[in-house]
Formats: C-alpha cells, sequence, structure tokens
C-alpha cells in the first residue's frame, strides 16, 4: 500500500486572491515581533536581575518604582502586548496543524482569544493605574515606605 504525503508548502487554505493576506501578515508579525522581543526581554531581564542589588532588590517597592515611571510603564506594555499575540498567534497555528476543522477547533481558538483580550486588559490596566500608596488606605495595609 503506498500513500502519498503532501509537500509542506502545501498550503491549508489557499491565499485569497485579493484583499488582506491575514496569514502572510501573521506570518511577518510573528518575525518582527521576535526581533523586538529580544530587545525587550533582555532589557527587562537585565534591569531586573543584573542592575544594582539585582535579583535582591525586587520587592512590591521596585515594582511601584518603576510603574512610576512612563518610560517602564510603555517598556512593559509593549512587551505585554507583543508577547502575548506573539504566544496566542503561534498557539493558533499549533491549533490549526494538530486539530481538524469544526467545534473542537472553534472553541479553542475562541478560547485563545478570550485570554487574550482578557489579559491584554486586565494587563494594561494593571501597568497604567497601579498606585502602590492608595489614598485612604488603613496604614497597616499599606508598605512603610508609603508613609515617607
Ligand atoms: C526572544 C523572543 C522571541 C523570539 C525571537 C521568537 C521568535 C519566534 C518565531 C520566529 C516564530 C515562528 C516559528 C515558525 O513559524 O516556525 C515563533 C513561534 C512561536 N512563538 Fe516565539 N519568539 C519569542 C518569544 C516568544 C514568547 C515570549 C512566547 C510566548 C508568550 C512565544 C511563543 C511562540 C509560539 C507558541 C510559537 C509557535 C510555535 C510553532 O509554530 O511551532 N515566543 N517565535
Amino acid at each position: 500500500m503506498t500513500s502519498t504525503i503532501e509537500s509542506p508548502r502545501t498550503p491549508a487554505r489557499p491565499a485569497p486572491k485579493r484583499g488582506v493576506n491575514l496569514e502572510k501578515w501573521g506570518w511577518i508579525y510573528m518575525r518582527a515581533s521576535g526581533v523586538v522581543l529580544v530587545v525587550l526581554v533582555f532589557g527587562h531581564l537585565f534591569v531586573n536581575l543584573m542592575v544594582g542589588e539585582g535579583v535582591k532588590a525586587i520587592d512590591f517597592g521596585f515594582v511601584g518604582g518603576k510603574w512610576a515611571q512612563p518610560f517602564w510603564q510603555w517598556w512593559d506594555c509593549l512587551l505585554l502586548w507583543l508577547a502575548l499575540i506573539h504566544g496566542a498567534n503561534g498557539m493558533r497555528t499549533l491549533v490549526n496543524d494538530y486539530t481538524n476543522p469544526g467545534t473542537v477547533q472553534r472553541i479553542l481558538k475562541g478560547a485563545l482569544l478570550v485570554a487574550v483580550v482578557v489579559l491584554l486588559t486586565l494587563g494594561t490596566l494593571v501597568i497604567f493605574t497601579f498606585e502602590p500608596c492608595p489614598a485612604g488606605s488603613p496604614a497597616e495595609l499599606l508598605p512603610s515606605f508609603c508613609a515617607a
């Protein structure tokens, strides 16, 4: 018995004849975001783990101090958006590769989309609204540096 294996370059769905080719832009996004992520991820690790006292300095106050500066808010926001969309688009590729079109595939992709939207919304809100010393909170619930 013989069986024929399709060429790996055979597209699962042919590219649209006109309009935006989302698969092509997804492919480009994975490469472009990967390049930017190398800078963002290693910059993040270097500043958090190696500069100054290094890993020993990381605590609630360290995070509060970083997010008091717009530069680090935007750095972390970009890291969050690029990595989450990159990871989710990569998972979408895996779902396409390992499931057949149908209900299960739709549920898995829907779950991915919901997770991305929820995490991007919550993460962005946390980065830009983080308040380490909220006014009117009981003193015993606040970190020690808030009294100063
Ligand atoms: C250092 C930064 C990163 C670089 C340079 C990078 C690069 C890449 C590239 C080029 C691909 C496409 C591979 C292909 O199409 O065969 C890819 C796929 C993927 N990436 Fe990343 N990536 C990075 C960080 C991340 C992060 C932080 C996540 C998770 C949040 C992630 C999750 C994935 C997944 C799930 C895939 C799909 C794997 C597959 O198709 O087999 N990557 N990455």
